[in-house]
């Protein structure tokens, strides 16, 4: 008997990693394994991609529409009049070691931020979405900030003209992005910004449900979200390709990895394990990985030709146990292809998915309810005290 099924004598059922229950009602994000979509407030998201700006999408996340032209114009100003920091955060980024975890750098500064705001949930709307804008043009400053500085690069400042996926490439990289890198940015911010109820958005809920602030809901979920089993994992990912180094040593690693009963990096996922389709981001950005690869050529379609044969083998293997490649396998792909460091790639998923973090919340808290689960017990009851002296 698995551990989900084992009931004691009261019949209470453990549901381990909360596997198939539903704890939450949402309008936000909708998987569908039967079509293999996935809906953002209604709207596909394979259409999201192709038509919509990652303002958009950001927008309908967190308040339930498409903008029309004047809330488009405006939200756009919002994030891009935010995207100065204050001359004390870089004063922080330039303490950090050179080497630290980006996604650490990112919670450390919304800490800091938070803190100095003295930032606490007065029940405002107003003030909720004020922090999120705040933090979602912020975010990928820090960042490319924290990526210069450790490099001992100049920092690049924002360039008005550029809408949020363009600015945060050009300040990290230092030039614009050409329109297939662009298009690789934009897809990948539209793709993390939100996956229903993900670790790191229950984790956000569970904060949030206290009537703790905004601030320390996102804080959690990034601590979430920096798991190997989670956001970590498009980070293990292009480490994992590089190590295989070649097409040739796909196969034996597979092999290698399902007899030593070890994981695979960016493959496997609760939700779609059931669903022979997979996940539905998969092949929107294999295609434009494809693109890029192709593109660049050289190590970049080498990189994206053994992550090509792993979801091969690995499917012909694993895929009758509902093992296939998810988000993680092609999103490491991209961000190695546009040149970003793999330390930063969970830190990028968190740059994006701070807006479905944010809409999540802000929905739970419409309907709050503190979120306090049980567990069955199964230790000893009735022990008698022993004496420290009498303790062998
Ligand atoms: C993300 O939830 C979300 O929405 C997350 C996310 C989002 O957008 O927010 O989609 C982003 O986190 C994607 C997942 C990234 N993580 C990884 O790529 C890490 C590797 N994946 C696995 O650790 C795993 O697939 C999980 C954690 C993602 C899901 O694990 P489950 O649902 O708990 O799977 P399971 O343990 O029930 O596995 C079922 C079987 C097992 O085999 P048996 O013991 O039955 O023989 O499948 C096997 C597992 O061993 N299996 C894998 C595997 N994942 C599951 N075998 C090899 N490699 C894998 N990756």
């Amino acid at each position: 008997m698995s551990l989900c099924q084992h009931a004691d004598e009261q019949g209470k059922k453990v549901f381990w990693g909360l596997e198939g229950l539903y704890v939450n009602e949402t309008e936000i994000c909708y998987i569908d394994n039967d079509s293999g979509k996935i809906y953002y407030r209604g709207y596909d998201l394979e259409e999201l991609v192709k038509y919509a700006s990652f303002e958009e999408v950001a927008y309908l996340l967190l308040y339930g529409k498409l903008p029309n032209a004047r809330e488009l114009e405006e939200f756009s100003r919002q994030l891009r009049a935010r995207r100065f920091i204050d001359s004390s955060v870089i004063d922080l980024l330039k303490m950090l070691p050179a080497d630290a975890y980006p996604i650490d750098v990112l919670r450390l500064s919304i800490d800091y931020y938070c803190t100095r705001k003295k930032f606490i949930n007065t029940g405002s709307l107003k003030d909720n979405y004020e922090l999120a804008i705040d933090l979602i043009s912020k975010l990928p400053v820090v960042l490319a900030y924290f990526y210069r500085i450790s490099k001992g690069l100049d920092v690049v400042l924002p360039r008005e003209e550029f809408d949020h996926p363009a600015n945060f490439y050009y300040m990290m990289m230092g030039r614009e992005p050409d329109p297939v890198e662009y298009e690789a940015v934009k897809t990948i911010f539209i793709i993390y910004a939100d996956h229903s109820l993900a670790n790191s958005t229950f984790t956000a809920i569970t904060v949030a449900s206290t009537l703790s602030d905004l601030g320390s809901a996102i804080i959690a979920a990034l601590s979430s979200l920096k798991g190997p089993l989670h956001g970590g994992a498009n980070r293990e990912v292009v480490n994992m390709i590089l190590e295989i180094g070649d097409e040739e040593n796909v196969e034996k690693f597979v092999k290698e990895k399902i007899e030593r009963k070890e994981r695979i990096m960016g493959f496997g996922h609760r939700v779609y394990k059931s669903s022979s389709r997979g996940d539905p981001r998969v092949p929107i950005l294999k295609e434009v990985a494809r693109k890029l690869a192709e593109k660049k050529g050289g190590k970049y379609l080498k990189v994206f030709k053994i992550a090509e044969r792993l979801e091969n083998e690995v499917t012909s293997r694993l895929g009758s146990k509902g093992v296939r490649p998810n988000v993680d396998l092609y999103a490491g792909v991209l961000l190695y292809l546009l040149d970003i460091p793999p330390d930063y790639n969970p830190a990028i998923f968190a740059i994006s998915r701070i807006v479905g973090w944010v809409a999540h919340v802000l929905e739970y808290w419409k309907h709050n309810r503190l979120i306090r689960p049980l567990e069955r017990y199964v230790g000893p009851i009735g022990l008698k005290y022993v004496p420290l002296s009498e303790r062998e």
